[in-house]
C-alpha cells in the first residue's frame, strides 16, 4: 500500500512508520512525505532515508486551493492511504472526498476527549487518571472521524506534562503502524461511526 505522509514538525510518528516498514512489520511503502513547513525536522529524516519529499507552503492560499495542491501531489505519487502525522492543518471536505475512507490521523488523547492543540496538557490539567492516543479516520471536522484504534495511558502522580507526553508518544508510535497494517490487509470497514476490524486469517 502506497502511503502519503503529511507532517508539519518533528516527524517522530512518520519515523516510527518508516521503521516499521524497514523492519518488515508494515507491508507498505512511503510514496511521498509532504510538509506545509519548510523547516519541519521530519523533512530531514525523510531526506536521510532517501524518501521523496515535497514542501507545499500554505501562505496566501485559501483552504480549498491549498488542499487541491495536496491532492494533486498525492495523486502524482499514486498514494492509496494518506497518513497525517502531526500535520497542523484542518483538511477541507474537498480533500476528504478525494480520498474517501483513506485518510488517517493520530491524536494524543482518547478522543472524543481533548481534541485540538496540546491534548496531553489539556488531559493533565483536567486531572484525568487515564488518557492515551487515538488513530482515527479523518473527516472535515477537527479530530472527529471514526475511531480505528486507541491505547490507554495512565496518568501517574509523579507525571509532568512532559513525562506523560513521552509515554503517550511511545503508544502513538505503536498503534499508528498497527492501524496502517490493518488497513493494508483490507481488514478495516467503516459502518457509520463504528470501525470494524476483521479477525486475522489463520489459514
Ligand atoms: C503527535 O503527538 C501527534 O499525535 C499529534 O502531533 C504530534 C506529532 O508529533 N497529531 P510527531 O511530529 O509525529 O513527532
Amino acid at each position: 500500500m502506497r502511503l502519503g505522509i503529511l507532517i508539519s514538525g518533528r516527524g517522530s510518528n512518520f519515523e516510527a512508520i518508516a521503521n516499521s516498514i524497514a523492519r518488515g512489520n508494515l507491508d507498505a511503502g512511503i510514496a511521498i512525505v509532504i510538509s506545509n513547513r519548510a523547516n519541519a525536522a521530519g523533512l530531514e529524516i525523510a531526506r536521510e532515508r532517501g524518501l521523496p519529499v515535497r514542501v507545499i507552503p500554505s501562505q496566501g492560499l485559501d483552504r480549498e486551493a491549498y488542499d487541491a495542491l495536496l491532492v494533486d501531489e498525492l495523486r502524482t505519487h499514486e498514494v492509496e492511504l494518506v497518513c497525517l502525522a502531526g500535520f497542523m492543518r484542518l483538511l477541507s471536505a474537498h480533500f476528504v472526498r478525494a480520498f474517501p475512507d483513506r485518510v488517517l490521523n493520530i491524536h494524543p488523547s482518547l478522543l472524543p476527549a481533548f481534541p485540538g492543540l496540546d491534548a496531553q496538557r489539556q488531559a493533565f490539567e483536567h486531572g484525568v487518571k487515564i488518557t492515551g492516543c487515538t488513530v482515527h479516520f479523518v473527516d472535515e471536522f477537527l479530530d472527529s472521524g471514526p475511531i480505528l484504534m486507541q491505547s490507554a495511558v495512565p496518568v501517574l502522580d509523579s507525571d509532568t506534562v512532559e513525562t506523560l507526553s513521552a509515554r503517550i508518544l511511545a503508544q502513538e508510535h505503536a498503534i499508528y503502524s498497527k492501524s496502517i497494517q490493518l488497513v493494508a490487509e483490507g481488514r478495516v470497514t467503516i459502518e457509520g461511526r463504528r470501525v470494524r476490524i476483521r479477525e486475522e486469517d489463520v489459514s
